[in-house]
């Protein structure tokens, strides 16, 4: 898909308001962008300012007000019914791991091809094949409550990867890790990155993570969200933890940081 026609994602014009029992809710304003296939593109703004509202509408999880989102150029929503072959193409990944647990961890990463039916040997052999994507080979019988926080986030990525989806979405994946495991999180998604191409949309409150994984950093003002500066991130891969300490890491870390206070 190097030369693919379409971007993998588009936004045109995308506007949410929620509704509530009081005000209704200006969550995004219209909002233009487009993410290109096998591009790693991270979100960061202000808590409440929209992050949330994007990734889920890019997941056809919520509708969008007004404007049109695109997947792989198949418009997700069409007379107000979600279009099955525009969602088919995404995998998501939340801030807790969400694993079932009264299944294995090859049982919950093969879950989803359960549901489509795949039969049970091809889906045991891709769970194999995903736990040792994810570096967590040798567990595949045990619980989830046996795995460690770091290990269960890494099943649910590979629970997304499942059924081999173009696009991965994740909401702060590793938001609930320590510092460490954290770290060595971004570069095992990194590898996993490299080693697969996705299309990877990020949302994040580390600026540090962002300039560490991203392509492209979209940056968005408070509610209602708008876009309001994208930084292009220029670093060869594969980044290594000593780039961080690169004055042109910092550099791109002290812009973000600047806008964002000024912005809050
Ligand atoms: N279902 C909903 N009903 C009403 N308002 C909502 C709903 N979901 C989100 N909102 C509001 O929309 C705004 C954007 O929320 P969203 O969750 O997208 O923010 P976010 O950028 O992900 O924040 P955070 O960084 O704290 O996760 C917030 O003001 C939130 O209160
Ligand atoms: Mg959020």
């Amino acid at each position: 898909m190097a030369d693919a026609p379409h971007p993998a994602i588009a936004f045109r014009g995308i506007e949410k308001w929620y509704g509530t029992r009081d005000e209704p809710v200006h969550a995004l304003a219209p909002t233009d962008l487009a993410v290109a296939d096998a591009e790693f593109l991270v979100l960061l703004g202000p808590s409440g300012c929209g992050k949330t509202t994007m990734l889920r509408m890019i997941g056809g999880l919520i509708a969008p007000t007004s404007g049109e989102i695109a997947i792989d150029g198949h418009s997700l929503w069409r007379n107000g019914q979600r279009q099955a072959k525009a969602v088919s193409d995404l995998g998501m990944v939340f801030q807790e791991a969400n694993l079932f647990p009264w299944l294995s961890i090859e049982q919950n990463i093969a879950l989803p091809l359960e549901l489509k039916g795949t039969p049970k040997t091809q889906r045991m052999e891709r769970a194999r094949t995903l736990t040792k994507l994810v570096g967590i080979q040798g567990f595949e019988k045990r619980w989830p409550r046996e795995l460690s926080g770091g290990m269960r986030q890494r099943a649910a990525i590979a629970r997304a990867l499942s059924y081999d989806p173009g696009i991965l979405l994740m909401d702060e994946p590793f938001g609930a890790l320590d510092a460490m495991t954290r770290e060595a999180m971004n570069i095992e998604l990194q590898r996993i990155w490299l080693e697969t191409r996705k299309t990877i949309v990020l949302v994040t409150h580390s600026i540090v993570e962002a300039v560490f994984l991203a392509d492209r950093i979209v940056l968005l003002s408070p509610r209602p969200g708008r876009i309001d500066m994208i930084v292009d991130v220029p670093f060869a891969r594969p980044r290594g933890p000593d780039l961080q300490s690169t004055p042109d890491f910092q550099a791109i870390v002290r812009q973000l940081r600047q806008r964002l206070n000024e912005i809050s």
